[in-house]
């Protein structure tokens, strides 16, 4: 796992997004995996930016989406399709985007369509991640196994609360969604896991004492051949020298 340490948020976005826009420049066909939360926004922000101001051009380019709450209306102001639809897809167009569908009646038939599109479409050259506080990746909460596909999951206690903030109360959190499995994330050719602020710090503590264990999820990033790890300053938890980058 390649290690860049940055001064902060902003840096870590801008350096993601540059990643990003190499390779749609040198692929203009590629496929992206992308994410949602609080962490890739300023990511998607530069990526607007380079398309509107150097004419990035994805109209070539084919996304997909790592997860959906289970039961929200798409058209919810919370629901990732509501996400990325305001953050990213309302600004660029894209040849293909997919977002599992969290509203379908038969879920586990959902969950094997959406596996059967990554792998006829994907897998994703880039696939961009976040890390939960309690060491997910995607919604893989503790103790998914790292052989799955994409699959239902319950929701953690600790990601629930986490995202809270966003919806009303609580109880308003959805209890389960759809999501890309480990296995699933596996398959990116290269995968860009960024991490921000003093809330991540034990989960990028845990994670680079490099310890594989099903109870942390992105411990099974080891596993993959090709990730680099963007964290902040105060996410990596130490004062460093990032005069450098
Ligand atoms: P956040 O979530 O970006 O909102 O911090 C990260 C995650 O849960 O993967």
């Amino acid at each position: 796992m390649e290690v860049i340490v940055v001064k902060n948020y902003e840096e870590m976005s801008r350096k993601a997004a540059s990643i990003i826009e190499e390779k749609v420049n040198a692929d203009p066909e590629c496929v992206l995996g992308l994410a949602t939360g609080g962490t890739p926004l300023g990511t998607y922000e530069q990526l607007i930016e380079g398309h509107r101001s150097r004419g990035i051009d994805y109209s070539g380019v084919t996304t997909f989406n790592l997860d959906e709450y289970v039961g929200l209306p798409r058209d919810h102001s919370q629901s990732y399709h509501t996400f990325m639809q305001e953050q990213l897809f309302s600004h660029i167009p894209f040849l293909n985007t997919y977002i599992p569908n969290g509203e379908a009646e038969d879920l586990d038939k959902e969950c094997r369509e959406y596996e059967a599109l990554l792998d006829k479409e994907g897998p994703a050259n880039i696939q961009l991640l976040g890390i939960g506080s309690n060491g997910h990746i995607g919604f893989n909460e503790p103790g998914a196994s790292f052989e799955a596909g994409t699959h239902v999951e319950e929701l953690d206690q600790v990601t629930r609360e986490a995202n809270a903030r966003f919806f009303p109360s609580l109880e308003a959190v959805p209890t389960e969604a759809v999501t890309m499995g480990i296995a699933s994330i596996l398959k990116s050719e290269e995968i860009l896991l960024l991490a921000s602020g003093a809330n991540k710090q034990e989960a990028i503590r845990r994670l680079l004492k490099g310890e594989m264990e099903e109870m942390f999820p992105a411990s099974a990033l080891y596993n993959h051949k090709h990730v680099t790890l963007i964290v902040d300053e105060e996410a990596y938890g130490k004062d460093v020298d990032t005069s450098a980058e």
